[in-house]
C-alpha cells in the first residue's frame, strides 16, 4: 500500500461519508520513512487554502520550536488527526475554527493508525490533546503527559503541548522549549 493510495481510499470515504458538502482534504506532508511523525488535531484556514498542515500560525510556531532544537521539519512526516477544517459560523456570521467532533475525531484514527503504520516511525509525537486521545486511553490529558516518552505498540509516543497552546498561554513557551530539548536529545542520538 502507497501513501497515495491511501489518502485516494480516504478521500473515497470522506466523499460518501459528506456526500453533498465539499470536505477539502489536507494531507500529511514530509519524508515517508521519517522516524519522526508529528500529529496535530486538524488543518486550519491557511492549511485548507494551501493545502498543506501547519502552515498558519501555529506552523510558524513549530517552525520555530523545531528551529531552537536544531530540528529540521522536511526530514519528518507531519500529519493531522482530522483532515478536514472542522467549522462552525460565528455569531458574527463567520466561518471559524472549532474543535473536532469526537465522531470527527473517530472516523479519521482508523486512518491516522494506516497512515503511521505506512511512515513507520521509531516516534510519534502528538501536540495537544486531540491526537494524544485519539492514539491513547482517552483518560490521559497534555498537562500530565506532556514531555515523557511512553509506549506506542511497538513505537514511542511522545506528547508535547499543541504549539498554538503558546499563542494563549505564553507561560507555556518555556515548557515547551523544555520538552523539546527532551525530545531534541533523543532525536540526536537516534
Ligand atoms: N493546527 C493543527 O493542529 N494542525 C494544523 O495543520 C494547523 C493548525
Amino acid at each position: 500500500m502507497s501513501m497515495e493510495k491511501l489518502r485516494g481510499e480516504l478521500a473515497a470515504f470522506i466523499a460518501g461519508i459528506y456526500e453533498g458538502e465539499k470536505k477539502v482534504l489536507v494531507f500529511g506532508e514530509g519524508d515517508v520513512g521519517a522516524p519522526v511523525m508529528l500529529v496535530g488535531e486538524a488543518p486550519g484556514e491557511q492549511e485548507t487554502l494551501m493545502g498543506r498542515p501547519f502552515v498558519g500560525k501555529a506552523g510558524k510556531n513549530l517552525d520555530e520550536f523545531l528551529a531552537g532544537a536544531g530540528m529540521e521539519r522536511s526530514a519528518l512526516y507531519v500529519t493531522n488527526v482530522v483532515k478536514f477544517r472542522p467549522t462552525k459560523t460565528s455569531a458574527a456570521g463567520r466561518t471559524v475554527n472549532r474543535p473536532p467532533t469526537q465522531e470527527e475525531v473517530k472516523l479519521f484514527v482508523p486512518w491516522l493508525r494506516r497512515e503511521i503504520e505506512l511512515v513507520d516511525p521509531k516516534c510519534v509525537v502528538t501536540l495537544g490533546n486531540v491526537p494524544l486521545k485519539a492514539l491513547t486511553d482517552k483518560g490521559r490529558v497534555i498537562g500530565e503527559a506532556h514531555g515523557r516518552f511512553m509506549e506506542l505498540e511497538k513505537r514511542l509516543l511522545f506528547p508535547m503541548y499543541h504549539p498554538a497552546s503558546v499563542i494563549y498561554n505564553p507561560a507555556l513557551k518555556a515548557v515547551y522549549r523544555d520538552d523539546l530539548a527532551v525530545f531534541a536529545h533523543w532525536y540526536k542520538n537516534l
